[in-house]
Order: C-alpha cells, then structure tokens, then sequence
C-alpha cells in the first residue's frame, strides 16, 4: 500500500520498542537480530569486525560482547547478526550507522521448475564452453554430493575467476562440478532434506540416463545447464532458512564470484524490502552484475501475497508441466476413481478391508477419530486395512498403527509422495467413497500402481503460486515470469523420501505469471534487451522516499538524493515490464512509462512495435512505432501511453516488438489499488 519508508522504519523501531517498554516494562529476553549497514566503506583501513565489535560495546557492555556477536557480514556488505534483548536493540538502532535492524525469522522452502515442458529438449544447440564458466550459487539446504547428477566426468578445469572454498565438512568433497561449499551451522553440507539436491539438478544436474522414481514417470534427469558449475551454500535445514544464515550465504557467494543465485525460499508474507534479507542480499548481489532468481511464493490466492519483490529480483511463479500422476481407486463394486499420489510401493492382492477414522478409534470423540489425529487410532482395528482419514496429515500415524493404505481428501487436487499407499483425492471423490463406505456392508478396495499421464491444459499457474500485486512497490510488476512447479523429477537425497504440496488452477493474469512462460531457448537470443544502470537504480532509492544518507550508505556511492532525477517514480525504471497504480475512481487517467531498448540481436535491424488492450475503454500508444537499429548495443528510448477511464480494477495491455524473426514482449498492467483492500 505505501513504499519502503526506510528512515521511518527505524523510528518506528523506536516508537514501537520504547511503547513495548512502558507496557511490558523491558523485555530483557535475548534473541538474535540482524543489523544491517549497506554497502562496505571503500577505506582500505575500515575493519568491519572491529567496528561491529565497538557498536556492541556501546550497548551491551564489555563483557559480553564476544557472546553477543554471532557473525559479521564483511566480504560483499556490512553488518552483523547478535544476540541482543529488545532494549540494547533499539539503542543500536540509533546508531547512524545502522540501515535497519530486525529479529532473525525462518524463511520456508518452496518448490521448482523442470525444463523438457518449455520446449527445451537435450539436443538444443548450445554453447556448452561458455556454460561450463557460468557458477550457480544454491542458497539451499545443502546438496548430496554422489547423487549422479553431480559427479564431474568431462569438466574441465574450475573457472579461474572461482575465489571460493570448499568446506562442506569431513564427509563432503567437492569436484570440477561442485566446485564450492559453506555450511552455516557447525553441520556438513550433506543435504539430509533433498530440496537443495532438487533445486540444484534442476538447475545445473547432469543428463542422468533412465532416472525414475521407482519407475514411475522414467526418462532422462538433467539440468537446465548441465555444464554449469555449482557452488553450495547450505543455508537451510529441516526446519526452514535461518536469516542470519541466509545474510551469510549472500556475503559469500557475491565475494567468491558466483554468477548467478538460486533462491527456492522466502518469508511466509511479504515483508518491507529492508527488512527481507532476500531483497538486501539480492541489491549487492545486482551491484556486482549477479542475478538473483527466487521461487515467488506459495501464498497461494492472496492479493498481493508474493513474497518476491525486489526490482532487482528475478520471480518465478510456478506453473503446471504437461505431465499428471495419477493413481487409480478400484472400489469393491466396480467403482473406479483416479485420485493423485506418487505411490512408489503398491498393494499386492486385488481386494482390501476398508475402515474410517471415525470408526477406528476406541477412545477419541468423533472430530479427531474423522482426521485420524495421533494416539486416536487403534491398531487392533486398522492393521491390514485401508483407512479413510479426513486429514492428509494422518499418514504417519496411520503407517504407524498398521494401516497398509491411506485415502484423504485435499481442497485441490495434488500429488504427494508417502510413506505408506496413499491417495489423495478432491472433495467431492472423498464424499463419494465415504458414501460406498457406509452404504456396503463389507466395503474394500484397491489402489493401483502410479501412472503418468499428459495433461494438456497445461500450462496453468499452480494453485500454490504466490500472486501479486507488488505490495512493496506498486509499479514493479511481479513475479516476472512463471516456469514449471509442479511434479518435477530431479535429484533427491536418500535421507529424504520426496514430498510437496503441489497443484494447480486456473486463475490467469499477469499477477500470476507476469510476462508469461519461461521459453529458455528463445530467451537465449531476445533480440533486445531492456538494461538498467546503477543511477537509475539510485533514482529508484530516492523515489522510494529513502534519505539521501542511506541511499548512500545502501549502495556505498555518494547519493544525492536532493539532485535526483525530479518527477522518477518507480515505473520508470527500464523494467521490461511494465505498471503502475492508477487511484482514477471514475475519472480519465493517462500513464507514461519511459522504457530504453538496447539491440542485442543483428546490427543493422528493423523493429515495429504492436501493442494490444485486453480491455476497453483503453488506448495504448507507443512513440516511436519502429525501432530502427544501426549497431549492436545501441540504445534507443520510447515512450508508452496508456489512457482510459473509469478504472474500477485491472486494465491490462501488451507491448510487443517485433524484427520479424524476434519478438519481445512487454504486459503492461495498470490497476486501481483498491483491489489489495483485500490483502
Ligand atoms: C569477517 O567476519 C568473520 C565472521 O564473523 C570474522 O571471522 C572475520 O574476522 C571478519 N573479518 C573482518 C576483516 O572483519
Ligand atoms: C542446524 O542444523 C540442525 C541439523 O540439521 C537443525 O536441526 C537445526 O534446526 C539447525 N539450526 C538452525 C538455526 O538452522
Ligand atoms: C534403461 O533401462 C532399460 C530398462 O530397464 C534398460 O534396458 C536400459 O539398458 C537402460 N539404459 C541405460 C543407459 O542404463
Ligand atoms: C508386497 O510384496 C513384496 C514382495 O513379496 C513385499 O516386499 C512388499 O512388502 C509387499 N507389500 C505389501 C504392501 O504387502
Ligand atoms: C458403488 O457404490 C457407490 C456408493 O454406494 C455407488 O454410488 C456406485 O454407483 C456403485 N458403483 C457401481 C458400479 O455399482
Ligand atoms: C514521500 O515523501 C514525501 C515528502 O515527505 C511525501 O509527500 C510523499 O507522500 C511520500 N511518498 C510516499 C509514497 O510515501
Ligand atoms: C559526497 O558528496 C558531497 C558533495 O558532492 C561531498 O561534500 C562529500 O565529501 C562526498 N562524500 C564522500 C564520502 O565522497
Ligand atoms: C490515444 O492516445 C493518444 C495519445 O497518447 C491520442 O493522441 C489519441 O487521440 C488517443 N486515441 C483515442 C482513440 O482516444
């Protein structure tokens, strides 16, 4: 609803601290917090540790300030994480050195994408030297090492600009594909949950022939840049993405040289970005020309609830690939229903006793029988049954008392990975078996081997995909873009069986997926490319109502903000999409976005502009129509008009150019900002 006021953040902290003093009087319970400074002072003599360490003294005393002090964050930003109580915080808080200052949190893991789905088949030309230079960094929970798509048969040499370590602990060796591993909390860089080994396969895994999941949907696992080299940051752990390790990881991949950053998590809402660790580690990362790419969220249907906001951030929003599990019911008379699961077990006979919660239990009221809740069920009267339970998360405690199958309900249609046969199905399948349970004296069952299937609505946004708008900043659209989410098969860890909760529906618009479906091929050779430069990232700080003292300390230049470019908002910075809020109520509006299209294609080429209104009244303009290119790396300004009236909600538009063989394409997306009222 409102920019990053990041001066007044600090004030609130103070106001909201000194008004939590009076009312609890002081809090003295430490918890760790993070103290964020900007960009590294450029004077050779400045020691951040000795710095951190005296701002400590100031408010914590002497004796405890080699306690306090967890980390410093001293190779690619300053700043600290400690243990302080709330009082020490606020008196750090007035620190004219400190940008902002907020309690450590846990930030979740989200899933991925696959690449065969975006017409991106194995033997796409491809410029294998110059992929085999390029470093992913994972922020991530770590990577299993002797999983195949790992291992470094062909590499050549590690890039010499590589300035990394590999101290993944005693049980891991890195090789010429994982050339680099950190571990942020004393354990090894073992990935003993297998998200960071999924992530990191999907990104840059070996071509590993006949992968499967037990059979099930077999075919050949690979990365989208199989000759990419990986470097570990190992920032997460079975119990989410700690924040102070996550500052950690950033203020190393940046100085070891990555070059790009892979991010699968976020906050569970959207914070302000100078309080998102994701969106600070992301700014310094920019500075040194790193892409950040992070998972938009799984805040499913929220308005505005993507917790990927940053400008300088790359989204993606999941969607569906064409490929479904299914896993098929065969009711005692006949009755057959496809439910979801990726059942890697299967039941050996053709028939088997069914039992319901509600009536399994000896000892639990009605409610907690119905969901099968722990300690409710008794063993003597599940065992070699199937049981219907009204909660998907009673398959444990299911497998535990005997159960040889398990059937819940879900409020979408999904597939999970279990311990036990399980399937899940929709609500209405759940009444129905319900309704054969009680209406069959002897009611059983079947549950069939997992089968793959095409699903050619595909692609869809997943359910699960977090939507915008941008609650941070209304005029960056987000996410940026969506690729697939949904029943991705790449490398696991064998600690860990598999298991999301993935889905999907159809609720389309650009607040889902942005400027559409990632075609990596064709993305490869846009043609023009929309390039941003560190001043309009510094025109973008001080529009976001940012003092000029911190812009600088943010961005370690000497900002000005009193000579910044007057009348720059935020929509116009070389976005290559573009937004605006519009608050016209009934009135006429018109909205201006200044964009710059730099030829990254063929020298001398010709681009004519089309631009399309998906709603009416609405009247796109663009000045000038034609783009014409004389040499690689011009750059040539245009202006976009869109005008209408009586905007009550969303008023969508796209810009395309187009040279004949290349086509880029812009959403524009201009919207009355009540429509977050519900957020
Ligand atoms: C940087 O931080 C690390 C970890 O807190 C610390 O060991 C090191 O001494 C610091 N270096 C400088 C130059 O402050
Ligand atoms: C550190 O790792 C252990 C083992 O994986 C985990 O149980 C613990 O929650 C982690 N702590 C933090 C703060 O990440
Ligand atoms: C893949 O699996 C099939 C069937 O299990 C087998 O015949 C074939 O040799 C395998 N191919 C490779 C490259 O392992
Ligand atoms: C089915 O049979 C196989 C082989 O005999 C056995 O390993 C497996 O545990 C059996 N599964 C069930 C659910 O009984
Ligand atoms: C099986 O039982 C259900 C519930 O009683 C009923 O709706 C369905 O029609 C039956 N199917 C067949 C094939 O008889
Ligand atoms: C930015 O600050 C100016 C002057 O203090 C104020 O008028 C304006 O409303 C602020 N803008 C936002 C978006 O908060
Ligand atoms: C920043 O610029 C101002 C005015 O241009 C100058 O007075 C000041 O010394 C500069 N500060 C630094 C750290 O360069
Ligand atoms: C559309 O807007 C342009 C200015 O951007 C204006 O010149 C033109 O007359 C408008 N067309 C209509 C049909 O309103």
């Amino acid at each position: 609803m409102h920019l990053s006021l990041w001066y007044s953040f600090t004030l609130f902290v103070i106001f909201a601290f000194s008004l939590g003093r009076s009312l609890t009087n002081a809090n003295e319970e430490k918890k760790v917090y993070i103290v964020y400074m900007g960009g590294l002072p450029l004077d050779p003599n400045y020691s951040p540790n000795a710095h951190h360490l005296s701002m400590l003294q100031r408010v914590v005393g002497s004796s405890y300030i080699e306690k306090s002090l967890i980390r410093s964050y001293n190779r690619s930003f300053n700043g600290f994480a400690a243990r302080l109580t709330e009082r020490e915080a606020v008196k750090l808080s007035r620190d004219e050195t400190v940008i902002s200052i907020f309690p450590s949190k846990t930030y979740h893991l989200l899933t991925t994408r696959s690449w065969d789905f975006m017409s991106f088949p194995q033997n796409v030309h491809r410029n294998l030297n110059g992929e085999g230079d390029i470093i992913i960094g994972m922020l991530d929970s770590g990577i299993w090492p002797e999983n195949p798509s790992f291992n470094d048969h062909g590499f050549g040499p590690i890039p010499t600009k590589w300035k990394g370590q590999c101290k993944g602990g005693d049980d891991f060796k890195c090789n010429k594909k994982i050339i680099g591993a950190r571990t942020y909390n004393k354990t090894s860089c073992r990935d003993s949950i297998g998200h960071g080994s999924h992530t990191a396969s999907i990104a840059a895994g070996n071509i590993v022939q006949n992968a499967s999941f037990y059979g099930i949907a077999g075919g050949v696992a690979r990365g989208g840049a199989p000759s990419a080299r990986i470097a570990v940051y190992k920032v997460c752990s079975e119990s989410g993405c700690d924040v102070e390790q996550i500052m950690a990881g950033f203020d190393d991949a940046i100085a070891d040289g990555v070059d790009i950053l892979s991010i699968s998590f976020g906050p569970s809402a959207p914070l302000e970005l100078h309080e998102d660790v994701v969106a600070i580690g992301s700014f310094h990362a920019e500075e040194k020309g790193i892409l950040s790419v992070q998972a938009a969220g799984n805040t499913r249907f929220q308005v505005a609830g993507i917790t990927s906001n940053a400008p300088w951030l790359f989204s993606v929003a999941a969607s569906t690939i064409d490929r479904r599990l299914y896993t098929d019911i065969v009711f005692g008379n006949g009755t057959i229903l496809k439910g979801r699961s990726i059942n890697s077990f299967k039941l050996n006979g053709t028939q088997f006793p069914v039992v319901y919660g509600a009536e399994a239990s000896s000892k639990c009221d009605l409610r907690d029988a119905q969901i099968c809740s722990y300690g409710c069920i008794d063993p003597k009267l599940v065992k070699g049954k199937i049981i219907l339970c009204q909660s998907i998360f009673a398959e444990k405690t299911s497998y535990i008392a005997g159960a040889i199958g398990f059937i819940a309900p879900v409020d979408f249609s999904e597939s999970y990975v279990s311990p036990i046969v399980s399937t899940f199905l929709t609500d209405e399948q759940f009444e129905f078996a319900e309704s054969y349970y009680s209406s069959t004296k002897t009611p059983t069952m079947n549950m069939l081997k997992t089968v793959d299937q095409r699903d050619l609505a595909a692609p869809l946004v997943a359910e699960f995909s977090s939507r915008g708008p941008n609650s941070q900043i209304l005029d960056i659209l987000k996410p940026d873009i969506i690729a697939p989410g949904v029943e991705i098969l790449a490398g696991y860890s064998p600690y860990s069986p598999p298991s999301g909760v993935p889905n999907y529906d159809y609720g389309h618009n650009e607040f889902s997926y942005g400027a559409g479906h990632l075609n990596p091929v064709k993305a490869a050779n846009p043609g023009i490319v929309y390039k941003t430069t560190k001043e309009e990232y510094h025109n973008l700080l001080c529009s976001m109502n940012i003092s000029s003292d911190t812009a600088t300390k943010m961005s370690g230049f000497n900002i000005s903000c009193d000579d910044y470019q007057r009348g720059f908002k935020p929509k116009d910075l070389n976005y290559p999409s573009m937004a605006s809020p519009i608050e016209s109520g009934h009135g006429k509006f018109q909205v201006q976005f200044k964009r710059r299209a730099t030829n990254v294609g063929v020298a001398m080429s010709m681009y004519y502009a089309k631009l399309s209104c998906y709603q009416s009244p609405c009247n796109a303009t663009v000045a000038p129509e034609k783009l014409e290119f004389k040499a690689l790396n011009e750059e040539i300004p245009f202006v976009v008009t869109v005008s209408g009236e009586n905007l009550e909600s969303v008023l969508s538009a796209s810009l395309e150019w187009n040279d004949g063989t290349q086509v880029a394409r812009s959403p524009i997306v201009v919207f009355n900002p009540k429509i977050m009222a519900s957020a």
